[in-house]
């Protein structure tokens, strides 16, 4: 495939921040954007300390943390992206903003340049419904922490062109992804496969027995790497109820994709976990009293 050396990254949150420091730490120039100007300066400067602790830890040398840092560029405007080979798209997970971005980024782009989604749920071929050239739009669903998990869901929707999804997925695999080609359905695998442990978890929680501590305590005790709710709370609640309410609606409001009141809560208080500093195992008040 023709080469991956410049990458933009659209959305400088959870995710895009991650995507970013993946591809910078792998040898590529990265561009990231957000329409909030901070929310890039802040995304930089997390990245840095996951790089600062990395050579703490002697897992990255100074030297190579240094690189990866000049590799990351910070965008003030989308234009900015103009010379890239593949955007990644990381923002808001709402149909009508993706599409907007995707119809300014074709205007932006090159016509060569791949436009890439990381959806969560929603479908690949209708965020890139209304793009003129619709070959080089696939979704590449990376997983949280994005920079670590090797997972990468590559999304394939026609009219993409099947060459040049292939060649991607054996080009993230050279570069230490473990990226897999799956249909443009609901949740695509891991998602649709992870509903039941998150349903599972807020049923128990709804039915007042247990609280969230003690459902993920027991989980991570018999053996799961995070409770349910400290997945929640990484991945974000506004993201979780997103991805459910994506499949409760395409699969017809069957049981087995309930959305529920404990989840739909959360986000109404803005306890979205990690990202606001407190969510339904995450207290950063509580911490911080805690080390004081
Ligand atoms: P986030 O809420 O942490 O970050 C989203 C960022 O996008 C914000 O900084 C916001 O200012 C920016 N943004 C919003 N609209 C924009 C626009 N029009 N142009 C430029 N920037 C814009 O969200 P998060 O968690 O990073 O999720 C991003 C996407 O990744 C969503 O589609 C989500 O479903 C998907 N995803 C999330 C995962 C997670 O664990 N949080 C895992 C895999 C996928």
């Amino acid at each position: 495939m023709a080469e991956l050396n410049k990458i933009g990254v659209v959305g400088a949150g959870v995710m895009g921040r991650n995507i970013a420091l993946f591809f910078a730490q792998t040898g590529h120039q990265v561009q990231l954007f957000d329409v909030h100007q901070d929310a890039v300066t802040s995304a930089l400067d997390a990245v840095g300390q996951t790089l600062t602790r990395a050579v703490d830890k002697g897992r990255v040398s100074a030297d190579d943390a240094a690189a990866t840092k000049a590799r990351l560029n910070a965008a003030s405007k989308l234009a900015d992206l103009a010379d890239c080979d593949l955007v990644i798209e990381a923002i808001v997970e709402r149909l009508d903003v993706k599409q907007t971005l995707f119809a300014q980024l074709e205007e932006v782009c090159g016509s060569e340049a791949l436009l890439a989604t990381n959806t969560s749920s929603l479908s690949v071929a209708d965020i890139f419904a209304n793009l003129t050239h619709k070959d080089r739009a696939l979704g590449l669903h990376f997983f949280n922490p994005a920079h670590i998990m090797k997972l990468v869901e590559v999304i394939t929707a026609p009219p993409v062109s099947q060459i040049r999804c292939d060649d991607l997925v054996i080009y993230l695999n050279q570069i230490g992804k473990t990226a897999i080609k799956v249909k443009d359905s609901p949740g695509f695998i891991v998602n649709r496969c992870a509903r039941p442990f998150y349903g599972e978890a807020l049923a128990i929680l709804e039915e007042g027995d247990f609280s969230a501590h003690q459902i993920d305590a027991a989980m991570r005790a018999q053996g799961f790497r995070m409770g349910p709710f400290e997945l929640i709370d990484l991945v974000g609640a506004d993201i979780n109820l997103a991805a459910s309410e994506t499949m409760a609606e395409a699969f017809d409001h069957h049981p087995r994709y309930y959305v529920f009141n404990q989840l739909k809560q959360q986000v109404e208080q803005g306890n979205l976990g990690g990202k606001s500093g407190k969510g339904f195992v995450t207290d950063e008040a509580d911490a911080t009293l805690a080390e004081s």
